[in-house]
C-alpha cells in the first residue's frame, strides 16, 4: 500500500477499489457519502458511551436524504435547526418524539410546525422566544416541551471560531439571567421545561475537554434544578465530537472517554441526580464527516514563479469550508494510486471561481500529479455540500451519491 492510499484509509472506512466505479462512470465534480462510514462511527459512539447518552444526530452537517434515512434506521434521533430540516426529519422516518428544534432566531412558522407535530422539544433561546411558544401552544391547545438553551460561563475550547467560545453569544440566554427566564415561565400554561442545552464548541479532538464540559454541563443543571426547583428530565450537550482533518491530529479516544464518564455518571454526587435523565448528544461532524468524499478533476497544470498549481473543476463554491475556517482537507490523488505513481511535489490546488480563496491549500503533499487526475478530498462530508456558497458563478451544483 503506497502512502497515498494509507493516507486515504485514515478519513474513511470506504475501500478506496469501490471508489473506481463511481470514478469512472460519475462526472465530476461530485460528493461521495458512504454507508459503511456512518454505521461504523455510530456504532463506534454508541458502543463506548453509557447508556443514559442518546445520540441525536446535527442534521446541518449533512442533510442528504440517504444519510438522513440511514441515521435514522440506525436508532438516532434527529436535532434540526429550521422548518426544512424538521420536514426532512420526518420525512426520512425520525420519530416525532425524537427530533428536536434548537436555534438562536426562530421564526413563528417553524414553532407552529414543530407544536404542531409535536416535536420532542423546542431549545428556546430568548425570553421573547419563550413567550411565543407558549402563545402559539395555547392557540393550539397543548403543552410545548421545551429546553433551555443557556450561554455558560465556560467553554470546551474550540480550536477554531465555529460556535464560539465564552463571552458574547447569540446562541441561549446567559445564566445570568436565568432569573428573568424562571420568572417570565413561572405564569406560563402553555410550555413545560424539561431541561437544559449547552453547546458551545465545535471539532473537539480531546476526549478531556469534552469530559471536563460534560461535567460542567451537569453541575449547571444540578445547580438550576435546586435554585428554581424544576424537575430536570433531560440534559442536552450538544455536539462538538472532532474528526482530524491533517495527519497530525489525533482521532478522539471515545472508548477512554465513555469510561470516564460512566465513572463520572455511577458516582455518588450525580447518580441519585441522574437517575431520571437522559443525556443527549448531538454531533454531527462525528457521524458525518468521514463518510463524504469531495472527487475532483484536474483541468489543468501550470506553474506560476516557480509553484506549482493545479485548476480543478470543483472549487470552494461546493466546499467552503477550507476557505470558511481556514482549514485544509487531506487530498489523495486517485489515479495516482490506481496508476502506483511515485514521486512527491507539492501543490497549490485552486477552482474556477474569480477569487483567490478558492483554493483547496497552498502546500498539499501529492505524487506527481497530471491534467485529468481525480483528486479525493477527504472528510468533506460535514458542513460541505450545505455550507458553501453554489450560486457563485452559476455553476452547476455538486452532484451527491450515497453508497454502501
Ligand atoms: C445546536 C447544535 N447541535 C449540534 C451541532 C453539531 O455540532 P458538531 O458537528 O460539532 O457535532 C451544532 C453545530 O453547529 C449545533 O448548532
Amino acid at each position: 500500500m503506497n502512502y497515498e492510499e494509507l493516507k486515504y484509509k485514515l478519513y474513511t472506512d470506504t475501500s478506496i477499489d469501490a471508489l473506481k466505479n463511481i470514478y469512472s462512470e460519475y462526472e465530476s465534480p461530485v460528493f461521495v457519502y458512504s454507508k459503511k462510514t456512518i454505521s461504523n462511527s455510530y456504532r463506534n459512539l454508541i458502543n463506548a458511551l453509557p447508556d443514559k447518552f442518546k445520540i441525536f444526530y446535527a442534521q446541518k452537517s449533512n442533510p442528504n436524504p440517504g444519510i438522513l434515512k440511514h441515521i435514522s434506521s440506525l436508532g438516532a434521533g434527529c436535532d434540526t435547526a429550521s422548518l426544512g430540516e424538521m420536514k426532512s426529519a420526518l420525512e426520512a422516518g425520525f420519530n416525532e418524539n425524537k427530533i428536536m428544534l434548537t436555534g438562536p432566531a426562530k421564526t413563528e412558522n417553524e414553532i407552529r410546525f414543530a407544536i404542531e407535530n409535536n416535536l420532542s422539544s423546542i431549545n428556546v433561546e430568548s425570553v421573547q422566544e419563550l413567550l411565543l411558544v407558549n402563545k402559539i401552544a395555547s392557540e393550539h391547545g397543548k403543552t410545548g416541551n421545551i429546553l433551555v438553551r443557556i450561554n455558560p460561563p465556560y467553554e470546551s475550547g474550540e480550536p477554531a471560531r465555529i460556535i464560539g467560545g465564552t463571552g458574547i453569544s447569540k446562541f441561549g440566554i446567559d445564566i445570568e439571567q436565568m432569573d428573568d427566564f424562571f420568572k417570565s415561565l413561572k405564569d406560563l400554561k402553555n410550555v413545560s421545561l424539561k431541561g437544559i442545552h449547552i453547546f458551545n464548541s465545535s471539532q473537539i479532538l480531546s476526549g478531556k475537554k469534552i469530559f471536563n464540559n460534560t461535567k460542567n454541563v451537569i453541575d449547571t443543571a444540578v445547580l438550576l434544578s435546586r435554585e428554581y426547583s424544576f424537575d430536570i428530565s433531560r440534559i442536552d450537550l450538544g455536539g462538538g465530537f472532532g474528526t482530524p482533518y491533517s495527519e497530525k491530529e489525533k482521532p478522539l479516544d471515545t472508548a477512554k472517554l465513555g469510561n470516564d464518564l460512566n465513572v463520572l455518571i455511577e458516582s455518588k454526587n450525580y447518580r441519585d441526580f441522574l437517575k431520571d435523565v437522559d443525556l443527549i448528544f448531538e454531533p454531527g461532524r462525528y457521524l458525518s464527516g468521514r463518510a463524504g468524499i469531495y472527487l475532483t478533476k484536474v483541468l489543468y497544470n501550470k506553474t506560476s514563479r516557480g509553484k506549482n498549481i493545479l485548476l480543478i473543476d470543483g472549487g470552494i463554491h461546493h466546499l467552503l469550508r477550507p476557505a470558511l475556517i481556514g482549514q485544509p482537507h487531506p487530498v489523495v490523488n486517485l489515479t495516482a494510486v490506481f496508476e502506483d505513481r511515485n514521486g512527491r511535489d507539492e501543490y497549490m490546488i485552486a477552482g474556477p471561481l474569480c477569487t483567490s480563496f478558492d483554493s483547496f491549500g497552498e502546500h498539499i503533499i501529492l505524487p506527481e500529479t497530471k491534467q485529468g487526475d481525480i483528486l479525493a478530498v477527504m472528510n468533506a462530508g460535514a458542513y460541505g455540500f450545505t455550507e458553501s456558497m453554489p450560486l457563485f458563478l452559476s455553476h452547476p451544483q455538486a452532484k451527491e451519491i450515497f453508497t454502501e
